[in-house]
């Protein structure tokens, strides 16, 4: 059977851990999924912050990184705009959000489908300080969700979620290297349905 090339663009804004792993896991790999057979590419990363950390991990992978500073525009549209001129001639099958901390508008939720990961079992703990919040409650049950994105805030439809069971006496940095494993494991597989 015929093999289908996907190309993928990562958004991220920081550390870029994420990105790299889902680089490692499926770059330039041929996957089989419900029968079809499917290469990736990563054609691009994007980051919309010139001092983010994933920056320098990009180059050390050759994967082209452009940088849109969000703060170069004076409106969300403004800025949205030149992501898609950047991105359209990419010509993505998908956008990954890794670790990008804008809200994305209609604007360009309309133009590119696009989805997201976030490390809390959503619908809870939406927002900049999931690990913390998930770590401060009293839930045993703890996790990670990777969705469709949509013009709300972490809301879009759900793809795939991972979770554990913590003990309650482990610290936040333990909870946090766990929920980054669980991203880990999680994130290329979601990617792989999304595609199909
Ligand atoms: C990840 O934990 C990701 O789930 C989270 O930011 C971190 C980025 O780490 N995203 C959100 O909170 C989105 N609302 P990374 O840059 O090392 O991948």
């Amino acid at each position: 059977m015929a093999t289908t090339n996907k190309r993928l663009v990562i958004l991220f804004s920081g550390n870029g851990g994420n990105m790299e792993n889902i680089i490692h896991k499926l770059h330039h790999k041929e996957f089989v999924v419900n029968g079809n057979t499917m290469k990736i590419d990563i054609v691009a990363c994007v980051s919309n912050n010139k001092e983010a950390f994933g920056i320098q991990r990009a180059k050390n992978l050759n994967i082209d990184c452009l940088i849109v500073p969000h703060k170069d525009f004076a409106t969300r549209e403004d800025f949205e705009t030149t992501l898609i001129e950047k991105i359209t001639p990419l010509k993505p099958d998908l956008i990954v959000l890794a670790g990008f901390m804008r809200i994305l508008s209609p604007l360009f939720v309309s133009v590119f489908k696009s989805i997201n990961i976030h490390p809390s079992l959503l619908p809870k703990f939406k927002g900049a300080n999931a690990i913390q919040e998930s770590f401060d409650s009293s839930d045993r049950e703890v996790g990670v969700s990777v969705h469709w994105v949509n013009e709300e805030l972490d809301s879009g439809a759900m793809i795939m979620q991972a979770k554990r069971i913590r003990d309650m006496d482990e610290d936040f940095e333990y909870f946090s290297s766990k929920i980054h494993e669980l991203e880990y494991e999680l994130y290329p597989q979601a990617i792989l349905k999304a595609l199909n």
